[in-house]
């Protein structure tokens, strides 16, 4: 089967990689060329663990390629998938499909025979039918369906997210787009994955819907972590004491610094305003929007607190600046908000991130940051350790070591990874979220 897919960031090259490894002929296209001519060379942009080897293999099993030119690029293709970004647009925060309406442009201009087209780009209710009718506008006599497929896979997990996920939706309302449908996705039948097809709109929904319940979540459960800080109460038997209940699940309940990446806040922010635009109620996902957002402004009164309000003039040592472990991407990441808080209070900042250091040092161009390539050279002289992405390499630190390192043994972790009591018992003035000291005295 012969597909095509416009777009290689995230969503695109990952989807291209795993279909092609499913046996697909898969031809990937960006209108980047130096892009496109190091991916040819099996030179990946993006952190993503297993991406690369799968797409060298592929490579040199020739069931993926990469071109820059669209109309070359999507011949012959049975099902030709839009996966370009679809970012917040600055003005209002309603999601930018500009780069989806030119993809239908270009297709319908090249489309010779009956073809799907296949939304996997997060766009808000109502696209597919704004690129059935752009492309209906354009090329009147050819055969095509719209469909929207979107994709739920997690950086640092894309590739096992995308080859066994928990499901596929599929909204489209032909049997013919369905057939070649389930025809990509029939690897999956194997694994017994639930495949549910729906109308166009519902698929749509569906996507931003599951993102904005898991914001939701990770917004109630650091909610409950604050007022656990204030009552005396521990979040993480919180956590555990609710997420037992089968209905509501375990998952996503950790406490931390506020979600970030490309989706969350992006995601939330364009289904508010859908709902505007519908005059619908949604009030409790702008309610989480807002509450993540303060919540990330105020990540720097624990570290205030660990410093007995004397921020002026310490050093503080900045472990994780992803927005989340196993991936470089900065975008959005809790990093982004809180160092330039603590440049203003009058800190220094030694840095360290195991993939997100290029990303961060093009970010953050202040001479006030020392960067390191290795967590404790990160540490000498600093007053305050703190962990701020809960990479594997900062789950097992030699806090003898540390110790040594550090001016005072005192650590804030963002992401609950130690346990408060041991900490203590090893000398440090330990920090943490929603499991207050008394607790641990
Ligand atoms: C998210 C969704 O999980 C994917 O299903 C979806 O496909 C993707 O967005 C997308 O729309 O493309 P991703 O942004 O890669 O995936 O990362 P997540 O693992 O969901 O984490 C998002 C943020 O929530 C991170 O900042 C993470 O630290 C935070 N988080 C997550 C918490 O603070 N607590 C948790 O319990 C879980």
């Amino acid at each position: 089967m012969n597909i095509s897919i416009i777009g290689t960031g995230y969503v695109g090259l990952v989807s291209g990689t795993c279909l092609a490894e499913f046996g697909m002929n898969v031809t990937c296209i960006d209108n980047n060329s130096e892009k496109i001519k190091n991916l040819n060379d099996g030179i990946i942009p993006i952190y993503e663990p297993g991406l690369e080897s799968l797409v060298k293999k592929n490579i040199n099993e020739e069931r993926i390629k990469f071109v820059t030119n669209l109309s070359d690029g999507i011949k012959n293709s049975e099902a030709i998938f839009i996966a370009v970004g679809t970012p917040s647009r600055i003005k209002d925060g309603h999601a930018d499909l500009s780069f989806v309406f030119k993809a239908a442009e270009e297709i319908a201009n090249c489309l010779n025979g009956y073809t799907v087209i296949v939304n996997k780009s997060t766009v808000p209710v109502g696209t597919g039918k704004k690129v059935f009718d752009i492309i209906k506008k354009k090329n009147k006599s050819v055969e095509f369906d719209v469909a929207s497929n979107p994709e739920f896979l997690r950086e640092g997990s894309a590739i096992n997210d995308f080859m066994r996920p928990d499901r596929v939706v599929i909204g489209c309302e032909s049997l013919r787009a369905k057939k070649i449908l389930s025809e990509v996705y029939r690897p999956l039948y194997l694994l017994e994955t639930p495949i549910l097809f729906t109308k166009r709109e519902t698929a749509e929904l569906i996507k931003y819907a599951a993102n904005s319940f898991l914001a939701t979540k990770i917004t109630f459960i650091n909610e409950i972590a604050d007022l656990c800080e204030k009552v005396g109460a521990n979040v993480s038997d919180v956590s555990i004491g609710i997420g037992l209940d089968g209905r509501i699940g375990k998952k996503f309940l950790h406490p931390g610094p506020g979600y970030g990446g490309s989706c969350f806040p992006k995601d939330t922010l364009a289904l508010v305003k859908t709902a505007h635009d519908y005059n619908s109620q949604l009030g409790l996902v702008e309610h989480v929007v807002r509450s993540n957002d303060l919540r990330k402004k105020n990540n720097i009164n624990l570290i205030k607190k660990a410093s007995v309000n004397k921020l002026n003039g310490k050093k503080i040592t900045i472990l994780g600046l992803t927005f989340k472990p196993n991936t470089d991407d900065m975008r959005d990441s809790p990093s982004l908000i809180l160092i330039p808080k603590l440049l203003d209070e009058g800190c220094s900042i030694s840095a360290y991130d195991p993939e997100g250091l290029e990303s961060a040092k093009k970010v953050f161009d202040d001479k006030r940051i020392s960067w390191f390539d290795e967590t404790y050279s990160a540490m000498v002289d600093s007053d305050i350790l703190v962990i701020l992405t809960e990479w594997n390499q900062f789950r097992a630190l030699d806090f003898k070591k540390v110790k040594r390192l550090l001016k005072t043994p005192t650590l804030v972790d963002f992401r609950n990874i130690y346990n408060p009591k041991e900490m203590k018992e090893i000398g440090f003035n330990y920090f943490s979220i929603g499991r207050p000291e008394e607790l641990f005295l």
